[in-house]
């Protein structure tokens, strides 16, 4: 792997003695930012693989959306044999604090994989510099409704491209992971007057369904569901060689990072003109509004007219591609890596 990371600090917490690892990737276009992972891992090495390759896509995430940040994770590489107790917690994210205090606000952690909003709080009691803290500290708190609308934004783009419409009503939508996020994109969808498909690996999404009046079905069955686009909104690598040649739908967009299991899957999507909207341009909502409440001090409309604006963002990237004869992954990376050299 080529070494391109600014900063990587991989320190053993003072108080719990765990791996803490916080890999600043760019500060190019301004202060890092991306969320703070605690997670078993068999290998520290692991989680330093993850803090890596995270904030590489941190700087391309922001970067793609516009904003004046690079990226960065944190990883705390958590015991795979039993949960940390809630004093250990506690006590790793005081631990994470402490050396995102040092950063001195080059980079801002908040929640990602395995911690959440009260958990911000904690970072909070150590550094300032930590986004999504609960709304009564005077933090922007859980970031899912704002990533869902983004999705939401980007689903409107995607029936754009693929219909000349915009309108969601109507359309048949599969979404699968019925989760923070993904749950809020269904009730988004039904609302709209979209025909839902709903899956989980959890039975009790079932209850959900039940409410919207959507079909609940095997995330294989949403997959390959006879639909206008699926919505991954569960686990990353959804779109693997094996899957793709059974979709039937006209085009993937959703929540879910990572969604390709390999780059080159994005050729077979386009092969079988098969419109997929990178998951880092649509799942850009959430980080959105926290830069733009917590840096830029904007208000909830200017905030959402920003998440709103996914929708453009994706719209140039599908006629970039279609133009040009890219994949729509290549015309994103590319779009990341324009902003970068222009240092805007
Ligand atoms: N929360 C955010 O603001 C945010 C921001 C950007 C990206 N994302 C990404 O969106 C995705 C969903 O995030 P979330 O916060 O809703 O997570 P979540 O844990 O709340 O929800 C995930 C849901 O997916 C289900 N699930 C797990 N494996 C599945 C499978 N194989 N098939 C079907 N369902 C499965 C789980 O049971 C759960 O209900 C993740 O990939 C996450 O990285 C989330």
């Amino acid at each position: 792997m080529e070494f391109g990371h600014e900063t990587v600090v991989l320190r053993s917490g003072r108080r719990t003695r765990l791996p803490i690892i916080v890999a600043v990737h760019s500060t190019v276009l301004g202060p890092a930012v991306g969320g703070c992972r605690m997670w078993g891992y068999a290998r520290w090495e692991d989680g330093l693989r993850d803090a890596l390759r995270l904030s590489e896509g941190m700087t391309r995430k922001c970067a793609a959306a516009g904003l004046s940040n690079g990226g960065g994770k944190t990883v705390v590489v958590a015991p795979t044999h039993r949960p940390l107790t809630p004093d250990e917690r506690r006590a790793a994210l005081h631990d994470v604090g402490d050396i995102v205090a040092e950063f001195d606000g080059r980079y801002v952690t908040g929640p990602d994989a395995g911690t959440g909003v009260a958990d911000m709080g904690v970072i909070g009691e150590r550094t300032e510099h930590v986004f999504c803290r609960p709304e009564a500290d005077g933090g922007s708190g859980d970031p899912s409704p704002f990533t869902a609308r983004g999705v939401v934004a980007a689903l409107r783009a995607t029936c754009l491209a693929m219909s000349g419409s915009a309108e969601l009503a109507g359309k048949r939508f599969a979404v699968i992971g019925a989760g923070n996020v993904g749950g809020q994109i269904a009730r988004q969808l039904a609302a709209a007057g979209a025909e839902l498909i709903l899956s989980d690996v959890d039975p009790a999404k079932r209850s959900l369904a039940d409410e919207l009046g959507a079909a609940f079905v095997t995330p294989e069955a949403a997959a390959t569901a006879e639909v206008d686009v699926v919505v991954p909104a569960a686990l990353g690598g959804l779109l693997t060689w094996d899957l793709v040649p059974r979709l039937r739908c006209i085009a993937v967009a959703g929540a879910a990072n990572n969604q390709l299991a390999e780059p080159e899957v994005a050729e077979l999507l386009r092969e079988r003109d098969i419109l997929w909207a990178p998951d880092y341009i649509a799942n850009a909502g959430g980080v959105v509004n926290s830069v733009a409440r917590e840096i830029l001090g904007e208000d909830p409309d200017t905030a959402a007219k920003r998440i709103e604006s996914i929708a453009d963002t994706l719209t140039g990237l599908f006629e970039t591609a279609a133009r040009t004869g890219v994949t729509t992954a290549v015309a994103a990376d590319a779009l990341a890596r324009r902003r970068l050299a222009a240092g805007i």
